[in-house]
């Protein structure tokens, strides 16, 4: 196929760059000469270049133009010893709270939760669609959306995951106040306390409280860095131990930001299937793909209705309308009565503006820009980490999300990194808080959805002063 005309502008800039014609820290020539040296309009500059940020070859720099990015150090974070664990009742640190409350202090830096800056939400045309439907229905706010939740906004659920190759009906959808309310719903209907559950190690903090909180024990199995949890493992897992559930992130996991290949979900499903366990999946992070084509779920695969998948819109869209779903196969009747007979359902104005949301273009859109932002951010960090962090230091290498994990040197404590953090303004998330064991004391988890700023800058450069101090004192 023949290349457009951005792309052919892109490839020479892209040689420009692998020949060192232009190095790294240099400027490339501006857009308007850049659109008058080779007759193209700006918008396809712009196109251009917007390209070559997103492969990580240049950064902008704002009011000052685009620059070359040096050659990224290859260091990828270590795998974990492949050791199963036995199964362990779960104690999330008090910590995890005040992780959460930073995002709350303005004056703090929010490198810890994984929040996206307010400026990339697209408030405006949510805002403009609350006003459109509260205007045209009134009386909305003075009605329940009892269980499964508003049929239009399931519909749209249903279309866009047709869209992407997984054939899931209105019908067999659920709305819930956001990711974690599936996921919670999703354990209830399937364990009873007491019970284990498998979960790839590291593990988001979140999910490990909605354990502890309903008193469920946990099998972690290591998950390596970029191909993720070992089929073998979750298979030896199965035999070994009486394990009621599994929940897995099989699209950019959370901290490690992975991709399972399809092959490898269908045989996960498989596995599961063969021992009569149900799965669950948290699939919230599917649409924040860098490669920009959507990955499928694990439901994809499903054909005994045993995959129960949660997802919401808190990190595409908005995080305050607390809207998410639940597709729970075979388990839908028993979400149904369970969610009736906690929540009564989620609120019927977030289910309608999310709706028409998701039936405009708009939505689209954002995620081509969010998607883009997200992978330039996480690449953007990864590099400043690999330049300032003490020797040794690692990043992940995430194809999706917004979130960095970062292996500092053995010796390097992240509890006190985030103590020593916090009191010079900066929230981040200790290692420690992603496991039951104490297996990640040496490695933090960084949030990359904020824009960058001269003052984020600042704080990452304190923060890798913070870190090579505590290296050195653990090196005497
Ligand atoms: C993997 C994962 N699941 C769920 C959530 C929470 O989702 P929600 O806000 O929709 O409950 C988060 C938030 O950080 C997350 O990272």
């Amino acid at each position: 196929m023949a290349l457009k005309k951005y792309e052919r502008l892109a490839a020479e800039l892209e040689r420009q760059i692998s020949s060192n014609l232009v190095k790294p820290g240099e400027r490339l020539s501006s857009v308007r000469e850049l659109s008058r040296t080779r007759r193209v309009g700006l918008n396809t500059v712009v196109h251009a270049l917007s390209l070559l940020e997103e492969r990580g070859l240049i950064v902008s720099r704002p009011q000052s133009g685009f620059y070359v990015l040096g050659p990224r150090v290859p260091s990828g974070v270590k795998p974990p010893a492949a050791r199963l664990t036995l199964p362990k009742e779960v104690q999330v640190s008090e910590l995890v709270s005040t992780v959460f409350e930073s995002v709350h202090h303005r004056e703090v830096l929010p490198l810890g939760a994984a929040c996206l800056d307010e400026a990339l939400y697209p408030c405006e045309d949510i805002n403009r669609l609350v006003r459109g439907v509260v205007r045209e229905q009134p009386e909305l706010v003075g009605r329940y959306a009892l269980p499964p939740g508003d049929f239009e906004y399931r519909r749209q659920i249903s279309r866009r995951l047709e869209k992407f190759g997984t054939f899931v009906a209105p019908d067999e959808l659920v709305a819930t106040g956001g990711a974690m309310d599936a996921l919670s719903l999703a354990l209830r209907v399937t364990c009873s306390p007491g019970d284990t559950v498998l979960i790839a190690s590291p593990q988001y903090f979140g999910i490990l409280q909605a354990l502890q909180g309903l008193r469920l024990k946990v099998v972690e199995v290591p998950a390596h860095p970029i191909e993720d949890i070992r089929l073998e493992q979750v298979e030896e897992a199965l035999r070994r131990s009486p394990i009621t559930a599994g929940i897995f992130t099989p699209n950019f996991s959370n901290p490690l930001g992975t991709l399972m290949g399809d092959e490898k979900k269908a045989a996960l499903v498989e596995l599961f299937a063969r021992h009569e366990v149900p799965l669950i999946e948290d699939d919230i992070y599917a649409e924040l793909s860098y490669q920009g084509l959507q990955p499928r779920p694990l439901k994809a695969f499903d054909t005994r209705g045993a995959v129960l998948t949660c997802s919401s819109f808190a990190k595409t869209v908005s995080p305050g309308l607390k809207v998410g779903w639940l597709a729970p196969g075979r388990y839908l009747e028993k979400v149904k009565a369970l969610q009736l007979a906690s929540t009564m359902g989620g609120g019927p104005l977030g289910q309608q503006v999310m709706a028409r949301y998701l039936a405009s273009k708009d939505y689209e859109r954002h995620l081509r820009v969010l998607r883009l932002h997200c992978s330039v951010q996480v690449e953007r960090f990864s590099r400043h980490v690999l330049a300032h962090f003490p020797e040794g230091t690692r990043t992940s290498q995430p194809k999706g999300g917004f979130v960095l994990w970062v292996e500092l040197p053995r010796g390097v404590d992240s509890v006190e990194l985030y103590r020593r953090a916090l009191d010079s303004g900066i929230s981040i998330s200790p290692g420690t808080l992603f496991s039951t064991r104490d297996l990640f004391r040496h490695f933090i988890r960084l949030n990359c959805g904020n824009v960058w700023s001269e003052a984020l800058e600042q704080g990452l450069l304190r923060l890798a002063r913070l870190a090579t101090q505590l290296h050195k004192a653990s090196a005497r």
